[in-house]
């Protein structure tokens, strides 16, 4: 898949998204999305693909939010258009069947902390800072930021964040659970990739099912939430892959999965 604002590689089963904007902090604009979107749909189609890294490109951003020279035309209809399919696009990271990790090298503000929410996970480096500055603008997170932060560090803390626009460093990140690790910024990507390629030697079919019933479950009620899980673990008890990953334990060897329900 070649793009114009993006770079896309993909190797020994994950596949690697780095936004490519660096003269604009690889801000988002509707060109960016719309490739990112089409990226998105592709790497969930391809069942070679076991683990997404999304990161940014130079040493300065991961993404510094929408495109503010795009925003600052639009009017009410057209914001909320792009919102609309900014939301949608970066639902997209959340439900896709594989986990999406976010790599964040630099500012990821607005837009850019938006997308890095809706991944599995987050590693920071040392340099990033995390911030919703949309305020300072003279509006609200439109990617999601007002519904995914409060979830992930509570409403006080994330309204404190959304009221001021205030950036947080990485360790505060780290602090707050927004970021699962820190690391210096020329260890950020091997060890993303060390993660990813961890990940990636699991079951596809488990993998999958984990992400759903966390997912779904965070929700529902409890009672409700372990029913997805049975469902689920049922799921997997059906695959291809629990019958070769009990048998390898009993065997003594490594799994070998294929990533399928059947045969
Ligand atoms: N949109 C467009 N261009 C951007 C941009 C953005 N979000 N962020 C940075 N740039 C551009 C700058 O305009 C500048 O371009 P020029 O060299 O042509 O002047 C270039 O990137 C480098 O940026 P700075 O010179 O500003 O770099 P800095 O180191 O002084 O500051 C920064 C870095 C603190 C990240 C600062 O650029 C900044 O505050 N950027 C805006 C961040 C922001 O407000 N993001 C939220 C956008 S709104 C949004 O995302 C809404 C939503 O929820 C969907």
């Amino acid at each position: 898949m070649a793009f114009q604002h993006m770079l896309f590689e993909v190797a020994n089963g994950i596949a690697t998204v780095t936004f490519n904007r660096p003269k604009a902090l690889n801000a988002l604009n509707a060109e960016l999305l719309a490739e990112f979107g089409q990226a998105l749909a592709e790497i969930d189609a391809d069942e070679a693909i076991r683990v997404l890294v999304l990161t940014g490109s130079g040493d300065k951003a991961f993404v510094a939010g929408a495109d503010i020279t795009e925003l600052a035309t639009f009017n009410a209809l057209q914001g909320k258009q792009f919102a609309r399919t900014g939301q949608t696009v970066i639902s997209r990271i959340q439900e896709l069947s594989i986990p999406a990790i976010a790599a964040v090298n630099g500012y990821a503000l607005g837009g850019g902390m938006e997308i890095a929410l809706a991944c599995d996970f987050i590693y920071a480096a040392e340099n990033a800072m995390f911030g919703l500055p949309e305020i300072t603008l003279g509006i609200i997170p439109g990617f999601g930021g007002t519904q995914r932060l409060p979830r992930l560090i509570g409403q006080n803390m994330a309204k404190e964040m959304i009221f001021t626009g205030k950036m947080i460093p990485a360790q505060e990140a780290l602090r707050l659970g927004i970021a699962n690790r820190v690391c210096p910024p020329d260890q950020l990507l091997p060890e993303v990739l060390k993660t990813a390629g961890q990940i990636a030697s699991r079951g596809k079919v488990a993998l999958r099912a984990a992400k759903q019933a966390v997912n779904r479950g965070l929700n529902v009620d409890l009672a409700s939430g372990c029913h997805i899980e049975n469902d689920a673990f049922a799921l997997c008890m059906a695959s291809a892959d629990a019958r070769e990953g009990t048998t390898a334990f009993l065997e003594k060897r490594k799994p070998v999965f294929k990533g399928s329900l059947n045969g």
